[in-house]
């Protein structure tokens, strides 16, 4: 069984996996959140910076980019398999409203006739292996039955799923019987990603789905770091004793955000942006992430933060068969 980090826009960049990676384990690999396409053929190496070697020594990743145009994907494909990654994945599931209306990411999943265009030129033009992330469509998940047969036709290195519609956004239940019939009629391997954010789910998906062995975990893991590594262990008993990590991390987090990034306005708004998840770990949530979104200055958040370390309740995968609840605030 493989594990994979989620691309996560904003989220997963270089320096959280790193972080990640020096505090917990679990995760075998992990997708770069996508690469904005654009036209032209000259790649700044600048562009590539989330993806750059020496920024990726932890966990092996697979480059990202969203486009719906050989043009727009091949220059960056090309530069990417010069620099040494094997593997392109071309992002088909892109939600945000504004994408999907110019056809890119989940916006292109209704017209099979353009996927089958798009990849047939990128097989022919690049020498990268090919691996795409999908919904089940933008608008239906019927149109995942007329995708299917077109993408067989290609040997794509893998297809990695997320069971819900375009239009859903991240609302509402992801669709296994839809999942299901993918499992059926997919020629290539399948990668899951969707919605589990426990080990009782987690089971309850393996159980489901036995031909299955690479499963993505993407909010889980910032609701709850320990996740991946208590699936692989299928034990949690351990993580009430192992807490004090979750604050070596948070340090570590910190520090690499404050080396990377300049402004300390930016600097607080990425850390608290994180702890719109990390607080979902804890109970009172809604509660700790009101403060900490209030704080004003790093000091203030730092005394926020030590107060939470003292007294905060971490609620987040101590017993097997508890399903977590995604608790959403904006
Ligand atoms: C904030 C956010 C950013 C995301 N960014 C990307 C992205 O860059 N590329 C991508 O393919 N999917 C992206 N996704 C989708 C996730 O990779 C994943 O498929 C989805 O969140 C479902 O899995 P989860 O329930 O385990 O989070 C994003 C999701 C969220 C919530």
């Amino acid at each position: 069984m493989q594990l994979y980090l989620a691309p996560l826009q904003g989220y997963t960049e270089f320096l959280f996996r790193n972080a990640y990676a020096r505090h917990f384990g679990g995760i075998d690999k992990t997708i770069a959140p996508f690469l904005p396409s654009g036209l032209g053929v000259t790649v700044k190496h600048k562009r590539i910076k989330d993806l750059w070697k020496e920024h990726n020594e932890l966990i092996p990743i697979d480059p990202q980019i969203l486009g719906k145009s050989a043009p727009e994907i091949v220059p960056v494909g090309k530069y990417l398999f010069d620099y040494g990654y094997d593997t392109l994945n071309i992002n088909m599931g892109c939600p945000i409203p504004t994408i999907r209306a110019k056809m890119r990411g989940s916006g292109i999943l209704a017209y099979p006739e353009m996927v089958e265009m798009l990849l047939e030129k990128l097989y022919n033009e690049l020498q990268n292996k090919i691996s795409l992330k999908i919904r089940l469509g933008n608008e239906s998940a019927e149109e995942v039955k007329a995708l299917i047969p077109v993408i067989n036709q290609f040997p794509l290195k893998e297809l990695i799923i997320h069971p819900r519609i375009g239009t859903q956004m991240y609302e509402g239940t992801v669709d296994l019987d839809s999942f299901s019939w993918c499992v059926e009629n997919a020629k290539a391997p399948i990668v899951y990603s969707g919605d589990i954010f426990d080990l009782a789910t987690f089971k309850k998906m393996q159980n489901k789905f036995p031909g299955i062995s690479r499963w993505m975990i993407g909010r889980g893991l910032l609701f709850s770091p320990f996740l991946p590594e208590i699936i692989k262990k299928n034990d949690c008993s351990w993580v009430k004793d192992e807490l004090y990590r979750f604050w070596e991390f948070h340090n570590d987090l910190e520090d690499e955000i404050l080396t990377y990034r300049d402004r300390p306005k930016n600097q607080l708004n990425k850390l608290k942006e994180y702890w719109r998840y990390f607080s979902q770990a804890f109970n009172d949530s809604e509660n700790i992430f009101f403060k900490i979104s209030r704080a004003a200055d790093f000091e203030n958040f730092r005394i926020i933060i030590d107060e939470i370390r003292k007294n905060g309740i971490w609620r987040a995968g101590l017993t097997e068969n508890d399903q977590f609840t995604f608790i959403k605030f904006l």
